[in-house]
């Protein structure tokens, strides 16, 4: 029932880990930043598998209010994801040169790419919903969120 609350906190959770042993400037901040609000949005997906496989009528009627609060700012929140990990992959870049650390450098473009496609679906969703694009955006989230777990996990 709220087993993906639970998912998406843990991987906060080890991000922030990460950061704090492996701390080596702002650029992790900027990254972990862009994670959180990647987070923030996919949790629209926790909230909508709480609501549907949640016994109590009343629990999902609030889950469903809360959701519809929340969404004015998701295409916001979405964007602002694009441009804190542009900055990230900018002063990464700066920092490092393309050379050093090249499997994480990989796994982060990937995982760029995938967001790119992430937040263009979603513009065009909300342009004008289909049920490809609908279909689209739901399994770019899937594949981001993967990618992006694989990122901060490798070295
Ligand atoms: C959706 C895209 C991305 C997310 C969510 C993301 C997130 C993060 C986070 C949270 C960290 C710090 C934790 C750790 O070291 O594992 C990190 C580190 C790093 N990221 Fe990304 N990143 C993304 C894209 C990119 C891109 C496009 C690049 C390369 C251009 C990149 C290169 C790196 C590198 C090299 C580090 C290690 C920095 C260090 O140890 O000093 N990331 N990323
Ligand atoms: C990090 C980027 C993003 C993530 C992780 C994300 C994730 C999600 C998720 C999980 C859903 C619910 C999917 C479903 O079950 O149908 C959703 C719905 C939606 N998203 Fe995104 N999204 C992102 C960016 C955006 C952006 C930039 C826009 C721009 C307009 C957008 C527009 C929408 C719209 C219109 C819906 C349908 C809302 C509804 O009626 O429930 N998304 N998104």
């Amino acid at each position: 029932m709220y087993k993906w609350f639970y998912i998406n906190g843990s991987v906060l959770f080890l991000a922030i880990l990460l950061v704090y042993l492996r701390y080596h400037g702002l650029h992790m901040i900027i990254g972990l930043a862009g994670l959180g609000v990647i987070l923030y949005n996919w949790t629209r997906h926790a909230v909508f598998s709480a609501i549907r496989t949640h016994p109590n009528r009343q629990t999902k009627i609030k889950f469903a209010q809360t959701s519809k609060k929340m969404l004015p700012i998701h295409k916001w929140t979405g964007t602002s994801s694009l441009l804190l990990i542009l900055i990230h992959a900018f002063l990464v870049i700066k920092h490092y040169g393309w050379g050093v650390y090249s499997l994480k450098i990989i796994t982060g473009l990937f995982a760029l790419l995938i967001l790119i496609l992430m937040v263009s679906s979603g513009w065009l969703r909300w342009y004008r919903t289909t049920v490809n694009r609908r279909y689209l955006h739901w399994v770019l989230g899937f594949i981001l969120f993967f990618s992006a777990l694989v990122h901060i996990m490798s070295r």
